[in-house]
């Protein structure tokens, strides 16, 4: 019996599983899920709505003069999978779409948006044991997690299962263009100069290259065992 909140940060490239990893190890620890990915591409389609993107052009003083304008919020459907909403619409599926993750490395390199974000997760999660997935977890939002986990796999791994994901919602996207943008998001994600991604000194990294889904989920699985015992 957990006697107090626990923190799970799993930090990771794009399109390497950590939030089916996440998410996972939420419903089997019994812990909320918080997917801070979204949160950002929330914010992403807000600016690309609000034509305060043009290009790979932020319109920075526009967009923090309505900052607080933007609403996030996570409710659960049916099957208990957390639906992303922005100001009270339901975005899960444009959030994921290849236009907001184009623009997505752009919005999240702001100091200024990622502030606004982090805030908002160290909130959501007050007073509760959860798995939060993102770049900056174990480094930033959560420095004194329980459980670091930094989740990687090869490229072309990352690409296929992006495209096998759009592929089964109907969005002909080329295996190129999604292994383009997954190597232009490494690329800004890991250099920005705010909270670049990276794996946190006492993290435990998982390659999950050659691992599938329930493999993945054990071996996490055991880690947040020894922790817990530990504690
Ligand atoms: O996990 P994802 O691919 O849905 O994240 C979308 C983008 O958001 C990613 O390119 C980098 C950014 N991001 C971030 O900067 N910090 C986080 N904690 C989570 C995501």
């Amino acid at each position: 019996m957990l006697t107090r909140p626990v923190k799970i940060a799993v930090d990771g490239f794009s399109s390497c599983g950590k939030s089916t990893l996440a998410r996972e190890l939420s419903r089997k620890l019994g812990f909320i899920y918080i997917d801070s990915g979204a949160m950002y591409r929330a914010v992403t389609l807000f600016a690309i709505r609000n034509k305060l993107i043009e290009g790979d052009v932020v319109d920075e003083t526009k967009l923090f003069s309505r900052l607080d304008e933007i609403e996030i919020n996570f409710e659960l459907d049916s099957d208990n999978n957390p639906l992303t909403f922005l100001n009270g619409e339901n975005v899960e599926d444009e959030i994921r779409h290849i236009t907001v993750s184009s623009k997505v490395s752009f919005i999240s390199a702001i100091p200024e948006v990622r502030l606004k974000m982090v805030l908002l997760q160290r909130a959501m999660s007050e007073n509760k044991s959860v798995v939060m997935d993102g770049r900056d977890i174990g480094t930033v939002v959560f420095p004194d997690a329980d459980l670091k986990i930094f989740v990687t796999a090869a490229i072309d791994v990352r690409a296929q299962r992006r495209y096998d994901e759009l592929a089964a919602k109907n969005q002909t996207v080329s295996f190129d263009t999604i292994k383009n943008n997954l190597a232009e998001r490494d690329y800004i994600d890991q250099n920005r100069a705010d909270s670049p991604l990276k794996k946190a000194e006492d993290a435990v990294l998982i390659d999950n290259s050659d691992l599938n889904r329930e493999q993945q989920l054990e071996l996490a699985l055991s880690l947040v065992k020894k922790v817990l015992n530990e504690g």
